[in-house]
C-alpha cells in the first residue's frame, strides 16, 4: 500500500578520520596488492581513526554537521537513535556519550546492534517512535570505528573496512515528502559466517582469548556475498512492490558500500541503470552502519539529491540483517 510519509529528512552530516589507508600502505603490511584489492572490492582507499578514538567523538562531529544543516538546536532534539557495533565502550551506550558532547540533554538516546543495517533499522524504529510516543526531532546515526576490532595480519578482513559516522536530523514531514518505506529482515541462521566472537559473555576478554584474537573479526567472505547479493535484491524490490512503483522510478540507489562486486550483482538483478547508483567504496571502504548516511551526506552537499527525488536504500549485514528503505526527498 503507497504510504503518507509522516517523517523526513531535515538534514544530514557526516565525519571520517582524517588518515587514510591506501591499498598501496596495505602492501607494506600484508600480502595483498592494489591490484587484487580494487578488482575483487572495487576500494582504492579507507579512512582509519587514530587507535583509541571515541566512536563517539566521529559522531558527534557528523551529528553536529546534520543539525547545522537541518537548522535544529541540540537541545530541541528529544530521540538520538545510533546505529553501531563498535561504541565507545561495552557499556554505557556510545548515544549517551553523543547526547552528553552534543548538549542534547532533553534526547533519549540508545544504540542499536544490527551491523551494516544499523541505520535503516534505525529510521523505521525513529519513524514509529515518532509516530507513536510523541518525538518530534530525532537524530539517527550510524557511525562505526571498525578498524579498532580489524586484525591487520588477516588479508581475508583487513583490506575490507574503514571508519566513518553519518547522521541524519528526521521530523514531520511535509507533503509527499519523507520516508515512504522501510523493510527490516533478520535470519539468525547465519551468525557464524560474519561475526567478532570477542568480547562478549561466550568469549569474554581473558587473556588467552585476546592473544587468540578473539575479538577480530570472522567472515566467509564468499557466502557473505552470495546472502548480501540475494537478499538486497529482495528487499529492494519490497519497498518498491509496497509503493506500487519499479526500479525504473527511482532516481537515485544508495547501496551498502561493502564491495563494488555485490553493488553490481544487485544493480544487474534488478536491472537498474548504473548511473542512477551511488558508489563511494573505493574512498572509504565498508564503513557498516555508517555507510548510507555517509553517502546522503555527500549527495546533499554536492546538491545531487533534488527535492522531489525518489531515493531507494538497501543494505547487508552480520546477523544476517538486511533492510531497504524508500524516500522522496
Ligand atoms: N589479497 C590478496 N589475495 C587475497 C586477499 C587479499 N587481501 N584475500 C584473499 N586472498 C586470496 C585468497 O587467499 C584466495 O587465494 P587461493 O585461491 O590461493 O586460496 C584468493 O584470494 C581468492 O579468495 P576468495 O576468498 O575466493 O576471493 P573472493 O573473490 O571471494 O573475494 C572477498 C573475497 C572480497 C572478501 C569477497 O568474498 C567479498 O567481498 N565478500 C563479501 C564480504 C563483505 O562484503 N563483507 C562485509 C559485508 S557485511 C558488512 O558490511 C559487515
Amino acid at each position: 500500500m503507497p504510504k503518507t510519509p509522516q517523517v523526513m529528512i531535515l538534514g544530514t552530516g557526516r565525519a571520517v578520520p582524517e588518515k587514510v589507508l591506501t591499498n598501496v600502505d596495505l602492501e607494506q603490511m600484508v600480502d595483498t596488492s592494489d591490484d587484487w584489492i580494487v578488482a575483487r572490492t572495487g576500494i582504492r582507499q579507507r579512512h582509519v581513526a587514530e587507535p583509541g578514538t571515541a566512536l563517539s567523538t566521529l559522531a558527534v562531529e557528523a551529528a553536529r554537521n546534520a543539525l547545522q544543516s537541518a537548522n535544529v538546536a541540540a537541545d530541541e532534539i528529544d530521540l538520538i537513535i545510533l546505529g553501531t557495533v563498535t561504541g565507545d565502550m561495552k557499556f554505557p551506550a556510545a548515544a549517551c556519550f553523543i547526547q552528553e558532547k552534543l548538549g542534547a540533554k532533553n534526547a533519549v538516546a540508545f544504540d542499536l546492534s544490527a551491523a551494516c543495517s544499523g541505520f535503516l533499522y534505525g529510521l523505521q524504529i525513529a519513524e514509529g517512535m515518532m509516530a507513536n510516543s510523541g518525538y518530534r526531532r530525532v537524530l539517527v546515526l550510524g557511525a562505526e570505528v571498525l578498524t579498532s576490532m580489524v586484525n591487520w595480519q588477516d588479508r581475508d578482513t583487513c583490506v575490507l573496512f574503514g571508519d566513518g559516522a553519518g547522521a541524519v536530523v528526521l521530523g514531520q514531514a511535509v507533503g509527499d515528502r519523507g520516508l515512504l518505506q522501510t523493510c527490516l529482515r533478520t535470519d539468525g541462521a547465519h551468525t557464524g559466517l560474519l561475526y567478532n566472537p570477542g568480547c562478549g559473555s561466550v568469549n569474554p576478554p581473558t587473556v588467552e582469548n585476546v592473544q587468540a584474537r578473539l575479538h577480530s573479526i570472522r567472515m566467509e567472505g564468499k557466502e557473505v556475498f552470495r546472502h548480501a547479493v540475494t537478499s538486497m535484491t529482495e528487499a529492494l524490490k519490497e519497498v518498491l512492490d509496497r509503493e506500487g512503483l519499479g526500479v525504473e522510478d527511482l532516481d537515485l540507489l544508495i547501496p551498502h558500500q561493502a564491495n563494488l562486486r555485490i553493488i553490481e550483482a544487485v544493480v544487474k538483478r534488478c536491472k537498474i541503470a548504473m548511473d542512477k547508483v551511488y558508489v563511494n567504496v573505493d574512498r572509504y571502504g565498508n564503513t557498516s552502519a555508517a555507510s548510507i548516511p555517509i553517502a546522503l551526506d555527500e549527495l546533499r552537499r554536492s546538491g545531487e539529491l533534488k527535492e522531489g527525488a525518489l531515493v531507494g536504500m538497501v543494505t547487508f549485514g552480520a546477523g544476517f540483517t538486511w533492510a531497504a528503505g524508500l524516500v522522496r526527498i
